[in-house]
């Protein structure tokens, strides 16, 4: 009961099986390397025996000295042992490597599609057709975005433009209510907004954050945060943004109408998923490096 413990093989059966043959083949070439070198050596004693030492100079068949059908004969011997190394058990060998292969390939498959399960288990990304969560449209949680043609929203942790109209409308629309963010989000804040209430998302357990400003590990956790709010806002990025979609019931999007490089993006809006109820255009000004339309979209 107490005795040592049986050593357990690390590798896998397939593995060692593809070890063993490796070692055969290399058994099989270094023997037929060894009968090579024996067969040159045993030819040249044959015939100094012969020829120097006079060993059966009188058996001369079909008048030819025997040596000549010795070595003839080993030669046989050899060319033979050389199929059995080059071809015989190379073709079998290949067909049996091609099964190896096709039996790791397949143990890596399932190994990869088991690592994919368990990362989407412990980072679940929630795309919004696979998502079983899919919000009403009487959800009232909303999105605002500012987001390029190309759906860029930001870069190294900052918004990409200054447009003093969005704000202010962002301003407007947020005023008095719960703003649900990202942790990266809030940190690209000098400070918190004033007259509104933040809920930060973050996977550390012990973050802190200025009194006031609540923090929760997990989507839904931040929307149960914010229940006593009729119109809670999700503020980004764009990790947050892209979980949220599916409960969302409405979108304020500005589109700034430019293609800005950029490392973080809004999800394309599903238009079938997405109706646009209002827009209003905003040209670009003195006080507008770009122009921008505000456009709402509510779930269908
Ligand atoms: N244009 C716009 O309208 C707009 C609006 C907002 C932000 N932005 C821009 O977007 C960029 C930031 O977006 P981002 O995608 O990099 O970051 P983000 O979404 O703001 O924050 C990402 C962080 O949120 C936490 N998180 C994400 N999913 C989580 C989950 N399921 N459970 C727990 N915590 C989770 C993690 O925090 P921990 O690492 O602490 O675990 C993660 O690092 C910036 O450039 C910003 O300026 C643009």
């Amino acid at each position: 009961m107490f005795g040592k413990k049986k050593d357990i093989p690390q590798i896998d059966k397939d593995q060692l099986e593809l070890i063993k043959t490796a070692q055969k083949r290399i058994k099989q070439k270094r023997s037929l390397y060894i009968h090579f070198v024996l067969f040159l050596i045993g030819s040249v004693a044959i015939i100094v025996a012969s020829l120097v030492f006079d060993v059966g100079l009188t058996v001369n068949p079909l008048g030819v000295n025997w040596f000549v059908y010795a070595i003839l004969a080993w030669l046989l011997i050899f060319m033979y042992h050389a199929f059995n190394v080059y071809f015989t058990n190379k073709f079998l060998g290949e067909v049996w490597e091609k099964e190896q292969l096709n039996k790791l390939v397949a143990l890596q498959k399932e190994r990869i599609s088991k690592l994919e399960q368990q990362v989407e288990k412990d980072y679940p990304l929630i795309s919004e057709k696979k998502s079983p969560i899919i919000a009403s449209k009487k959800s009232n949680i909303t999105l605002i975005v500012a987001a390029g043609e190309n759906e860029a929203i930001g870069k190294d942790n900052q918004l990409i433009w200054h447009l003093s109209d969005d704000l202010k409308r962002f301003k407007e629309l947020t005023n008095g209510h719960h703003i649900i963010m990202g942790r990266k989000t809030f940190e690209s804040f000098p400070k918190p907004l004033p007259n509104r209430t933040h809920i930060v998302i973050s996977r550390q357990a012990n973050y802190q954050v200025p009194s006031g400003v609540i923090v929760v590990h997990n989507i839904e956790d931040a929307f149960d945060a914010a229940k006593s709010d009729k119109q809670p806002f999700v503020i980004g990025g764009g990790e947050i943004y892209k979980q949220a979609v599916p409960f969302a019931g409405k979108i304020e999007l500005t589109r700034v109408h430019e293609n800005f490089d950029a490392d973080t993006f809004f999800p394309k809006i599903d238009s079938t998923m997405w109706k646009e109820i209002s827009k209003t255009n905003h040209a670009k000004d003195e006080k507008h490096e770009y122009a921008f339309s505000f456009l709402t979209y509510e779930r269908y």
